[in-house]
Order: structure tokens, then C-alpha cells, then sequence
């Protein structure tokens, strides 16, 4: 059910992967940059095309304690990026998948995300609905 294309591989974020053009697929994202190795964290997963030994799609899953809902867990997904030379192919949605997974096996009793408007299609695809509104502040 949850098949990867043959030659690419789905990992948990290993240190070295700031050498294997991790950062270089954010950019599909926004502008990155001024980040060191150790900032990286525990929750990022990626899928590296095996022959090139690249990363190709990355993903976040940060895990959230509330004082409310009985101290419950929810997951928040940020920076999903696929390299835009590699859309298409599934990977964005295998990250998703993982991502769900994780906050599953951590007891999430739910998972959410901000998108654009564009992308709603794609995380419907992933199994989310539409709730709520998001609202931000710019310092
Ligand atoms: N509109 C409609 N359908 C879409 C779209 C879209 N924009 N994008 C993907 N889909 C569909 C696909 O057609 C596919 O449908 P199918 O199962 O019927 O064939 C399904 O969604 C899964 O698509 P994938 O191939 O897994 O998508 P991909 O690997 O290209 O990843 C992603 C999608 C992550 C949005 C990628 O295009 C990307 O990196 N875009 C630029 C960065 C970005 O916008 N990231 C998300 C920011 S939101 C956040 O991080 C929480």
C-alpha cells in the first residue's frame, strides 16, 4: 500500500544529510538558509534517491503536549518539500504517510498543518480536511 518508486529510500534524517542537498530541497519552500548541522531535529524524515544518494523529499513532525484535552498529543507537520524536478512521484504523500505514522505511534490524537489554498487537494489526497482558519502575526 504505502510502495515507494524503486530506488529511492525513506529514513529518518541522519546528520550527514546536510551534505546530501537537504536543505537544497527546502528551497521549493521559501528561502533557507543560516542553519548548522546541529540544528537539525529528532522528528524530520526524508526519502534519498539511492543512486545519487540525495535527498529528494523531506518532512517535519513536531509533537505537542495540551494543557487541555486531557493533556493530550497533537502533531503538527511543517516543511513538507519534494524536489520540483522529483514531483509527481508519490514521495510527497509517502512523507505524509510516515509523518502520520509517527504522530500515531506517539499517541497524537490528531495531526494538523497550514497549507496554501493550492496545495488542499494534495493533503485531501493525504486523508486531511479542511477545519478551522489560520491566522498569523509578523513581528
Ligand atoms: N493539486 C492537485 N492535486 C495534487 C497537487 C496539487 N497542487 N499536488 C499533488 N496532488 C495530488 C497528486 O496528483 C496525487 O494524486 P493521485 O494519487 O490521484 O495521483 C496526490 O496528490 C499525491 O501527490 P504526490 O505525487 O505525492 O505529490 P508530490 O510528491 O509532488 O508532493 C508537494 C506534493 C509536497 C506539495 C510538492 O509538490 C512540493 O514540494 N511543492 C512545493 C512546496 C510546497 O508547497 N510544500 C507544502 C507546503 S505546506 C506544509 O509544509 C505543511
Amino acid at each position: 500500500q504505502s510502495q515507494l518508486p524503486a530506488g529511492y529510500t525513506l529514513r529518518a534524517l541522519r546528520s550527514n544529510d546536510y551534505e546530501r542537498g537537504f536543505l537544497d530541497v527546502l528551497t521549493v519552500l521559501t528561502e533557507v538558509g543560516g542553519h548548522t548541522k546541529e540544528e537539525f531535529t529528532d522528528h524530520t524524515i526524508t526519502i534519498t534517491e539511492d543512486a545519487k544518494d540525495q535527498v529528494v523529499a523531506v518532512g517535519t513532525i513536531l509533537v505537542e503536549r495540551k494543557f487541555v484535552h486531557k493533556n493530550g498529543l497533537v502533531g503538527h507537520i511543517e516543511d513538507i518539500a519534494v524536489n520540483s524536478n522529483q514531483q509527481g512521484k508519490k514521495l510527497g504523500l509517502r512523507i505524509i504517510q510516515a509523518l502520520k505514522f509517527i504522530g500515531a505511534q506517539r499517541g497524537c490524537y490528531k495531526v494538523i498543518l497550514d497549507c496554501s489554498e493550492k496545495n488542499v487537494p494534495f493533503y485531501e489526497k493525504c486523508g486531511f480536511k479542511q477545519k478551522e482558519v489560520e491566522m498569523a502575526w509578523y513581528v
